[in-house]
């Protein structure tokens, strides 16, 4: 069995890494040298490098729940319950399994022209009463409106919802991550928030797609394709609708915030992005490799099994390290270069086998739309560094400036 060798500014263990300052060297370090150990003090297992994170997320054995406890219990009796308990991130089931590829195939089959000019709309409704240039705190709130919003517009839901639906996300999505992982600690207040929230979005998209002047093209064609793949159970569809918004909502805002950072600490990059729009895209490309959103995840062991050469006990926990695997020499030369230009990029960023993300390119698209519109209207990258503190998460970095 490994032990841990810790140098001293590195994170004390792979949930504290997303929070800290530059945990780069600590993902490089454990790609190449730790490829699969179990941490003894925390009591689970580490997958880091390329092939040990594709082993275990394409191992039928490997689940995103345990058998034992499919909802946290804390969660249970509440609609925050409910809600976690119908994704399909959260499923292994065969109905899950179904209703995925359904999850899948509609957002997959949306229009990304469509989706562009949506986002570009938005952006602009967003910016219509701001000054010159974007401070700090316009940047950050920029970041985490415009993507969700646009998904929440393919959903059919109503800008003046928009305020409330981001609230409510934010609320269910805490409730959840800490039941889940502990980060941050669940509190009685949390947990009312999060039922309240998840009910709230229950009910504002339940009433919704039982409208279909109201019902969205993205909400039509989830309803649609679970029809096609043979299911009916509509609080599962409207869940599963609830789940692009829950997936999505951080995730987006944590990469314009990493890619705005990547900008504002390489100037000569900047300059050249500025200079060349197009150039946006291969960025954020760079950044989902580099300095990913989600560094990592997380699979229980269905029955005792063997994983990368070591036997893993049923229901022990395994920590699927994205950000290190994006790092392994294995997937890309010289790894730890930030190079925009790099050719047949590879990385794990949106995950592997059937729990793969199916926003692998609507996603990096709004993203895209996002950066561009704050690159043409000027923001104070000179201030972001000084603003910048890491949200409180045992797998995601997001970035939050503040000043
Ligand atoms: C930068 C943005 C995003 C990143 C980095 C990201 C990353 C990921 C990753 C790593 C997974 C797999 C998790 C696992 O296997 O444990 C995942 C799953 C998923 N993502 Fe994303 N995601 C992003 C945005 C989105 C957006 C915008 C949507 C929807 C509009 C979305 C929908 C989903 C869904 C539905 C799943 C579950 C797939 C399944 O289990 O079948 N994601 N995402």
């Amino acid at each position: 069995m490994n032990t841990i060798i810790l140098s001293p500014d590195e994170p004390a263990h792979v949930r504290a890494a997303p929070s800290h300052r530059d945990p780069s060297a600590y993902y490089s370090r454990l790609a190449q040298e730790q490829h699969f150990f179990h941490d003894e003090a925390n009591g689970w297992w580490v997958a880091a490098s390329a092939a040990a994170v594709k082993e275990v997320l394409t191992s039928r054995i490997c689940l995103t729940r345990p058998l034992s406890e499919p909802i946290p219990e804390a969660l249970l009796g509440g609609a925050a319950g409910q809600i976690f308990g119908r994704l399909v991130r959260l499923r292994d089931d065969d109905a899950g399994d179904k209703l995925r590829r359904a999850v899948a195939s509609a957002l997959r089959g949306v229009d990304l022209g469509q989706v562009a000019v949506v986002a570009h709309r938005r952006a602009m409704e967003l910016d219509s009463d701001a000054q010159e240039m974007f401070s700090v705190d316009r940047t950050m709130t920029f970041m985490f409106a415009l993507p969700v919003q646009v998904v929440a517009q393919l959903l059919g839901i109503p800008k003046a919802s928009f305020g409330d639906v981001m609230a409510w996300l934010g609320d269910y999505g805490a409730a959840a991550a800490a039941a889940a992982t502990g980060i941050p600690a669940l509190t009685a207040e949390l947990l009312a928030r999060g039922h309240h929230g998840a009910q709230a979005l229950f009910e504002l998209v339940m009433k919704i797609r039982r409208d279909s002047q109201q019902c969205g093209p993205l909400l039509h064609a989830l309803a649609n394709e679970a029809r096609r793949v043979g299911c009916d159970d509509e609080t599962d569809v409207v869940v599963n609708a609830i789940g692009y918004l829950v997936q999505g909502y951080v995730a987006m805002a944590s990469l314009i915030g990493s890619t705005l950072l990547a900008l504002a600490r390489q100037p000569a990059l900047r300059t050249q992005v500025v200079a060349d729009p197009t150039l946006v895209r291969p960025l954020i490309q760079e950044v989902l490799r580099c300095d990913p959103v989600t560094n990592s995840t997380f699979r229980f062991m269905a029955r005792d099994g063997k994983i990368a050469g070591h036997m893993v006990r049923q229901g022990e926990m395994i920590i699927v390290l994205l950000a290190a695997a994006n790092r392994d020499p294995a997937l890309n030369p010289d790894p730890d270069r930030f190079d925009i230009t790099r050719a047949d990029r590879k990385f794990l960023e949106f995950g592997a086998g059937v729990h793969a993300c199916p926003a692998e390119k609507f996603a990096p698209l709004l993203v895209e739309v996002a950066v561009a519109h704050l690159l043409r209207r000027g923001l104070p990258f000179e201030q972001l560094e000084s603003s910048l503190t890491y949200a409180a998460s045992g797998h995601v970095r997001t970035p939050l400036f503040k000043r």
